[in-house]
C-alpha cells in the first residue's frame, strides 16, 4: 500500500505500513536535511526541527500518524501540512516536499506532475519471514536431553 511520492526529488519510495518517513527516507538516498540539520540533526528525537516535510496534493491527512506531541509543540507556527519527519509513521501512499522551506523552481508545475501519475500499489503488509531449517537444527543442538545425561 504505501508509496512516497517524494515530489521535489521526483522519485517514488515503497515502504511498509508504520515505518518511519524519516527512515525510509535516508535509507532511500532522499535529501531531507537542510543545511543546518546537515551539520547537526538530533539524529530522529523530534529536537532539532531540521526534517520538515510537507504533505502536498490529494494526499490524506491519515496517510501519516497523527502529529505527535512533540510535533503539536515544535510546529506550533509552521504550515498545518508541515510535519517532522522522524516523528511520522507512513500509514497511506502520500506526496511529501521535502524541505517545505527552500523554494523550489516550478513548484506548481512538478505538484500537479506528481499529482495525475497514480501511486503504485506498494507493499500492504510486512514480508513473513520463513526461518532458516539451519537454524532450527542449529537451535535443536542445544536443547537438553530429556532423558538427562547417560
Ligand atoms: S531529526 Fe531532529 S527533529 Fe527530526
Amino acid at each position: 500500500m504505501p508509496v512516497i511520492r517524494f515530489v521535489r526529488e521526483g522519485q517514488d519510495v515503497e515502504c511498509y505500513p508504520g515505518e518511519n518517513l524519516r527512515e525510509v527516507a535516508l535509507r532511500e538516498g532522499i535529501e531531507l536535511y537542510g543545511l543546518k540539520g546537515k551539520l547537526g540533526n538530533c539524529g530522529g528525537c523530534g529536537q532539532c526541527i531540521t526534517c520538515f516535510v510537507e504533505v502536498v496534493g490529494e494526499s490524506s491527512p491519515s496517510s501519516l500518524s497523527p502529529r505527535t506531541g512533540v510535533e503539536e509543540r515544535k510546529l506550533e507556527r509552521r504550515p498545518e501540512g508541515w510535519r517532522l519527519a522522524c516523528q511520522a509513521l507512513v500509514q497511506e501512499s502520500v506526496l511529501v516536499l521535502t524541505r517545505p522551506q527552500v523554494g523550489l523552481a516550478d513548484a506548481e508545475a512538478l505538484l500537479a506532475a506528481a499529482s495525475q501519475a497514480p501511486l503504485p500499489a506498494g507493499p500492504t503488509a510486512w514480508p513473513v519471514l520463513e526461518p532458516d531449517p539451519g537454524e532450527e537444527e542449529e537451535a535443536g543442538d542445544g536443547e537438553a536431553d530429556p532423558q538427562g545425561p547417560a
